[in-house]
């Protein structure tokens, strides 16, 4: 195992190339609460989280960290922070009621004056057009092809709203999660553990990408636009032969079917003996292809853990949680040995980033545009002290050393050279709403009390603001 020293703040500020953006990142499902404000409409997380039994610790949408009356205290938290960009969600039921028709004023006004206020405060804004948080009008949700048409609809929309004042515009959010928990293994929303039969909504999120491309480029906006994918390199439990090609199974269903039709305009090859299981993909129209592979201005890497791989059925544990689908599967995801791990039990394997970076390097080569960092961060069980103050050592240390090995990978002569990386957003900005994990895990760097609503930075935030003064930024 490979140990990277953490720097202290003021080296790793100073290590940071120039132009380099730095940002923190949440998604409006775990943060806004107001769910019932205005004409706002259920997303399928606000009803998911009512069903008994799906969250764990019961929690709801309803108010999360209130984020919708605390909007200004948000910003200028940031802007004490000193960060460049700010990466956040929109809201697809509060700004398109119901999922359909133009969009909402009160709507329209929430965003407009996040946008206002994050400019005044020289804040780059990111935005996520799908974090989730489907309108639960679109009944089978991703598994209809026409779900990818509204996306597109919507985005079109919001561009032309939104457009003159967005720097990066992220279609859609980690479509391998929602493929896997919310469709294959019932984890998430909608809850549906279809396993293998969860494979069409892999293309239709990919399809409903490509569209918002087309409907965003049409708005003229004058922002970037790029996707984010998460990737988690797949790592054999043992020496066998069934125990790789089960990791390389994984592989392709966590990384490859997302990536590769994006990058490369085609679904990765995948084993004979397995290709079966991918019929979902032999239908494919090629002229979808050709809307899910328009160039794009930069790519989205998210980045937590790799994950350990055994053939056999196992007892059903996934990341987020335990599902009785898995355990149907012909392979197991297995615990790293030897790891430190976060609050959610996840290794702290910086190294994998590199690996990470390294594969899409590899895989995509001249077709990956500029990557940014969309979300790297680690759940702690954070308790302010005796005296208010919240000591996060163990994510100051995830951080540095992440992003220092990220800086590392993709500098001359590391493994991952050539890629050209332009930005690093932490997840996350505060502490959230973890979606079927509900509020037991704690990814902020300031601390979010959920009985009061009230903010405390962590020394994490102490840290990264240190960082960034030290690069030169007042
Ligand atoms: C990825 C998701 O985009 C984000 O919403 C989530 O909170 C983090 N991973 C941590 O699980």
């Amino acid at each position: 195992m490979l140990h990277h020293p953490t720097p202290d703040a003021k080296a790793l500020g100073a290590s940071l190339p120039p132009g380099f953006l730095i940002g923190t990142a949440t998604a409006s499902a775990q943060i806004e609460g107001a769910t019932t404000q205005g004409r706002r409409s259920p997303s399928v997380w606000d009803d998911f989280s009512s069903q008994p039994g799906r969250i764990a610790d019961a929690s709801t949408t309803a108010v999360t960290a209130d984020h919708y009356h605390r909007l200004s205290e948000d910003v200028a938290l940031m802007s004490d922070l000193g960060v460049d960009a700010y990466r956040f969600s929109l809201g697809w039921t509060r700004l398109q009621p119901h999922g359909s028709g133009p969009l909402d004023a009160e709507g329209i006004a929430f965003y407009d004056r996040l946008l206002d206020e994050l400019l005044a405060a020289g804040i780059s804004p990111f935005v996520t057009i799908s974090h989730w948080d489907l309108p639960v009008e679109y009944a089978n949700g991703w598994l209809d092809r026409d779900t990818a048409s509204r996306l597109g609809e919507f985005a079109g929309l919001v561009g032309e709203r939104f457009g003159d004042r967005v720097d990066g515009w992220i279609t859609i959010n980690e479509p391998a999660t929602v493929t896997l928990n919310g469709y294959a293994l019932g984890l998430h929303a909608p809850g549906q553990a279809l396993l293998f039969d969860a494979l069409p909504t892999v293309h239709h999120q990919l399809l409903g990408h490509g569209l918002s491309v087309q409907a965003l480029r049409a708005a003229g906006v004058r922002g970037g636009i790029g996707i984010t994918n998460v990737h988690s390199p797949v790592v054999p439990a043992g020496g066998t032969e069934e125990d790789a090609l089960m990791a390389g199974l994984f592989d392709v269903v966590h990384n490859r079917v997302f990536a590769d039709p994006v990058l490369l305009g085609h679904y990765p090859q995948v084993p004979e003996d397995l290709a079966g299981m991918f019929g979902a993909f032999a239908e494919v129209p090629t002229e979808d292809l050709a809307v899910i592979s328009q160039p794009l201005d930069f790519y989205g890497l998210n980045y937590y853990m790799p994950t350990l791989v055994a053939a056999g059925a196992g007892t059903g544990v996934s990341p987020d949680g335990t599902s009785e689908a898995m355990s149907e599967l012909p392979f197991r995801l297995e615990a790293f040995e030897g790891y430190p791990t976060t609050g959610f039990g996840w290794p702290i394997a910086p190294e994998f980033f590199a690996t990470a970076l390294a594969e899409v390097r590899d895989r995509y080569g001249d077709a990956l545009p500029p990557v940014y960092i969309t979300e790297n961060g680690a759940s702690f069980d954070d308790r302010p002290g005796p005296d208010g103050q919240v000591d996060d050592a163990g994510r100051v240390g995830y951080l540095a050393d992440h992003l220092s090995t990220a800086l590392e990978a993709v500098a001359p002569g590391g493994v991952a050279e050539g890629i050209d990386l332009r930005g690093f957003f932490v997840w996350s900005l505060m502490d959230n709403w973890e979606w079927a994990a509900g509020f037991t895990q704690r990814f902020g760097i300031v601390h979010v009390d959920f009985e009061t609503g009230t903010r405390t930075p962590k020394s994490s935030y102490t840290w990264l603001r240190e960082a960034l003064t030290a690069r030169g930024r007042a």
